[in-house]
Parts: structure tokens; sequence; C-alpha cells
């Protein structure tokens, strides 16, 4: 018909729909995956809220020791009983987390970026699957740079670590890192989101912005939603709280928890949000209830 030719159908997220090939397992998109896939998630993603409370501190691989973070050794053994699973690289874990934390691990495992480059998108994958086996990590992380000069190689790093993880049922966290020239816009986190899924990483870490719950509904796997640099805590617990009604499966926080004055509070309100589904108003009502402010 001359009349529709060229034309195409409008977009439609389907935002009102769930996800349609749930199966019979609590994480997205992970129904046909084997069962050391699923464990490994299943150490991740709590089997009753289906979401996770991740606190990163791997900064150090390419930030060195970032306000917060000076002594690992001294803030980890505080704060691990009030997180879900811990992101870290081999050597901050090896060095300063007791083993017998019984804490799900994301190893960060790609690195080549240092805050004295004013380009942080050239990396490659540091950590092999032998040492991610040892470290019985339950996820593997991937810095990926949709947009940047360094994208080809971040997908290479990202392709490579999947197929590794696959042959030993070790998930993968394609982590989308946002370019020095690039605006946090729902176009992009969409295009790089979706990217990142259908390369064939378990997981994606991304950031929050408008829309959000349609960047969540073209994802066909988890997202967690990255803090990002140091909120007041009141937007920090606001943009978690607009995350998980957006549809995320939980936070990854690093500075929001470790350089916030109270760390230990800030993790737990950030486990009510994500775990009982506290209002960004509970959860600052409990954190100010525990500082006593
Ligand atoms: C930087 C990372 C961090 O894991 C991620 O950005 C979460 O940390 P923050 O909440 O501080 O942004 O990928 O290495």
């Amino acid at each position: 018909m001359a009349d529709l030719e060229g034309l195409k159908v409008e977009k439609n997220y389907h935002l009102n729909e769930p996800f349609a090939a749930k199966g019979d397992f609590h994480v997205k998109g992970m129904a046909n995956q084997e069962w050391g896939i699923k464990k490994r998630l299943s150490n991740i993603f709590n089997p009753q809220s289906g979401s996770t409370v991740m606190f990163a501190f791997d900064h150090g691989y390419f930030m060195g020791s970032v306000s917060g973070l000076e002594r690992l050794d001294i803030l980890i053994p505080k704060l691990r009983d009030h997180v879900d699973v811990l992101m870290a690289t081999r050597g901050a874990l090896r060095t300063c987390v007791q083993p017998d934390c019984r804490k799900a691990i994301a190893l960060r495992v790609s690195a080549g970026s240092s805050m004295v480059n004013d380009d942080l998108s050239h990396e490659l994958v540091s950590v092999d699957i032998e040492d991610a086996i040892r470290m019985n990590a339950d996820c593997m992380a991937v810095q990926v740079f949709i947009g940047a000069d360094g994208q080809l190689e971040s997908i290479e790093n990202l392709s490579k670590v999947i197929n590794a993880g696959m042959r030993y049922s070790i998930p993968t966290l394609g982590v989308v890192a946002v370019g020095k020239n690039m605006e946090r816009t729902d176009q992009y986190f969409k295009l790089a989101t979706r990217i990142v899924a259908e390369l064939g990483a378990h997981i994606v870490k991304t950031y929050y912005c408008d829309k959000f719950e349609e960047i969540v509904a073209a994802c066909p796997v988890p997202i967690v939603v990255a803090g990002g640099k140091k909120l007041a805590e009141k937007e920090a617990l606001e943009m978690a709280y607009k995350s998980m009604q957006g549809g995320a499966r939980g936070l990854d926080m690093g500075r929001n928890i470790f350089q916030s004055f109270h760390p230990i509070e800030m993790a737990d309100a950030i486990g009510k949000i994500v775990h009982q589904k506290f209002t960004d108003k509970e959860a600052l009502e409990y954190y100010n209830d525990r500082i006593n402010v």
C-alpha cells in the first residue's frame, strides 16, 4: 500500500508486560542457562527478593587509593556483612578480604585505565579464567566503552571473558562505562546495555537516567545500577529507589557508600530499598535514625 511505504511502527517497550521468557528461575533471561551459572547468579541475586546490593571497591584498578578506600583492610571487614556482593580486584580480595567472608564475589577482570591518561577506554583482560576459578568468582566484571575510541577492544575483552566464563559456568557482568564525551542519555544507555546483553553478558551494570524503565525493558538480562560520583545521601537513596522502581535488580554502589560519613548505615539503607521495598523517604528516615540525626 503506497501510503504505508517507508513508514515504520513506533517503538513500543511494552512497559506493562513482564519479561515473557522468565521460565522458573528468578534471574531475568537466565532460565535456559546451565546449573553452575544459575548457582552463581543465585549467590548474587537473592532468590526471595530477586535483587542484590553490590558493594563496589574495585576503583583502585584505575583510580589508586581514592578517598574512602585508603585502607581496604580496615573498611571491608566493617562493611562486608551489610551487602550481598563484594565487587573488587583480585589484589584487593587476596590482601584485604578474608576467604571465609561467605559473600558473593564480582571479580574485576579488566584493566588498562588510569587516572593519569585522558582516555580511559583502552583496556585489556588482566585476569585469566584460571584465577577467576581459583577465587571462586560468582561473576567476572569487564568495562565496556561503547562509543569511545576503545570500543572494539572493550567488546573483544567482553567477548573473551564471556567465552571463557561459559566454559566454566562463571557469569559475566558487563559494566557500561560512560566516556568523558558521552552524555548519560537513555538513547546511549539503551544502545550500550543492549549491545552488552546481546554479546552474552549475564548481568549489565549501567547508570540511572530518564526513561530508565525503557532501558530495563529492552535489556533481556538483569540491570544493576552504579552509584556514580558521591551524592548527598538523600539524592543517592532517591536514585536507588527510582532505579528499583524502574526495574533494576539491584544497586552496585561504591563511592556513595565508602565516601559516606556513615558507610555501614548507608549500605543498610540501600539494602532496605533493594530487598524490603522501602521508599527513598523511608530509607532516609531509617538512615537518619541510625546515625541519630
Ligand atoms: C568503576 C566501576 C565501579 O564498580 C562502579 O562505577 C560502581 O562504583 P560507583 O558507585 O562508585 O560508581 O565500575 O571501576
